[in-house]
């Protein structure tokens, strides 16, 4: 009697940590010092991965380069303390739908006339849980377009905005 107890007390323990895994996240793009960049990017727990909605204004028209960075730490002026490209599987530098890539790769955003960029995708690559998981990482837009192939940075140029993903309140 007693071990079945014990059992049924693990059982609604690990439902309960299966519940409190995330399936919404955010990020709010601040400006690094003279950037005027800004925006806000959601990730949302789909099927074939995490889906991305991005809005940034303030950027120059054209390609900014796009990522995820190892590190949520915005705290340096240049946000060089967000580290490089989260990459957990030692994958070289490509665009985000190389299947040979850092998962924190997500391309360009493209600025239109108005420096209004938007983008919507789903990632193949990014999670919530596990080795791949973006929770608690950084986001950054940079000056110029990432090539998709220079290494390890896609040659983007400096950090205009910088962001930390965090989990947000289920529905
Ligand atoms: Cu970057
Ligand atoms: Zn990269």
């Amino acid at each position: 009697m007693r071990s079945c107890l014990i059992v049924v007390a693990l059982a609604s323990a690990a439902s309960t940590v299966v519940a409190a895994t995330p399936s919404k996240a955010v990020a709010t793009l601040h400006p690094t010092p003279g950037s005027g960049v800004e925006g806000k990017v959601s990730f949302v727990k789909v099927e074939a991965g995490v889906k991305l909605s991005v809005e940034a204004t303030g950027l120059t028209p054209g390609k900014h380069g796009f990522h995820i960075h190892e590190f949520g730490d915005c705290s340096a002026p240049d946000a060089t303390s967000a580290g490089g490209h989260f990459n957990p599987g030692g994958d070289p530098h490509a665009g985000p739908l190389d299947p040979a890539r850092h998962a924190g790769d997500m391309g360009n955003l493209e600025a239109d006339a108005a420096g209004v960029a938007k983008l919507e995708y789903v990632d193949a690559k990014m999670s919530f849980e596990g080795a791949n998981s973006i929770l608690g990482r950084g986001v950054i837009v940079h000056a110029n377009p990432d090539d998709l192939k220079t290494q390890p940075t896609g040659n983007a140029g400096g950090r205009l905005a910088c962001g930390v993903i965090g989990v947000v309140k289920a529905e």
